[in-house]
């Protein structure tokens, strides 16, 4: 995952991501430093104002020190609960962001979130911290016992928006042995600048692609990724009518979608 000295095993440990934040030359750099995963909110903001409506009440899974939840409050957004394994990004976060209401830390781990109710929130993101989880010692048990819970406090009709680097064969397949009913829409990211598109000053900017899936949910056999290094974006969707024991998975349509 992280491209520097650890050992991957540690991804699932918060003694590594302790550490990690304590580190200056690894993001902690105290009040104001910030590392983002993967992508920074303009990219995401096109699927994510799409997906989210700025009311919902949103769940950050490992918000580590990503300017993502302080991006999305500067945009509209009103009430974004970010939880960390870490106690030390916790503290950071709380003192950079006191005078933002809209935005609460806590120390908690996703494999037990049994501090919230049921169906208490109205979307949970998750950028990373799956993928953290499927490098701990404990994979894929912490995984499931994360998506889980996710599954357990998103309300009926609710959304989990999973951006990873993880491709569709491991993730969908994951996201399917949940016993949760819900529906996948699955979008992808040139990760790498020569895919993506580039504006009229040559900057190159992400688009996103929402990919039709096969009836039993799994990406067609002849798709050709035009990134190798592509991301990818799930967002499942809890059925109104979600009842245990019951996991569906349908088609979406192809269509294509643009940051800003
Ligand atoms: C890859 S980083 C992603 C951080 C941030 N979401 C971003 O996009 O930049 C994974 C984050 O998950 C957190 N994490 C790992 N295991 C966790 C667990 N069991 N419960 C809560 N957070 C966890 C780590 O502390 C870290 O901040």
């Amino acid at each position: 995952m992280g491209g520097d000295d650890y050992n991957s095993t540690d991804f699932g440990a918060a003694a590594y991501w302790d550490a990690r934040y304590s580190s200056p030359s690894t993001g902690g750099k105290g009040r104001g430093g910030f590392f983002d995963w993967y992508q920074a909110y303009p990219a995401l903001r096109p699927i994510l104002r799409a997906c989210v409506p700025t009311a919902s009440r949103v769940l950050m899974l490992g918000c580590g020190n990503s300017l993502l939840s302080e991006d999305m409050v500067k945009d509209g957004y009103q009430d974004i609960v970010n939880i960390d394994i870490s106690s030390v990004v916790i503290e950071q976060m709380k003192e950079k962001h006191k005078d933002i209401p809209q935005l609460t830390y806590m120390q908690l781990d996703v494999r037990d979130m049994s501090l919230f109710g049921d169906g208490s929130f109205d979307c949970v993101i998750d950028k990373g911290t799956l993928d953290a989880m499927m490098c701990g010692d404990d994979a894929p048990h912490g995984a499931f016992k994360m998506l889980a819970e996710v599954a357990r406090i998103m309300r009926p009709g609710g959304s989990y928006m999973l951006i990873t680097y993880g491709a569709p064969k491991e993730r969908l397949t994951l996201l399917n042995q949940v016993r949760c009913h819900w529906e996948v829409d699955l979008y992808i990211m040139p990760a790498t600048p020569e895919y993506q598109l580039k504006r009229s000053n040559g900057a190159s900017h992400a688009a996103m692609e929402k990919v039709t899936l096969t009836v039993d949910g799994q990406l067609p056999h002849d798709y050709v990724f035009k990134d190798p290094e592509s991301h990818f974006i799930y967002v499942s969707y809890k059925s109104e009518t979600a009842s245990e024991n019951n996991n569906s998975i349908v088609s979406g349509q192809e269509e294509t979608m643009t940051s800003e």
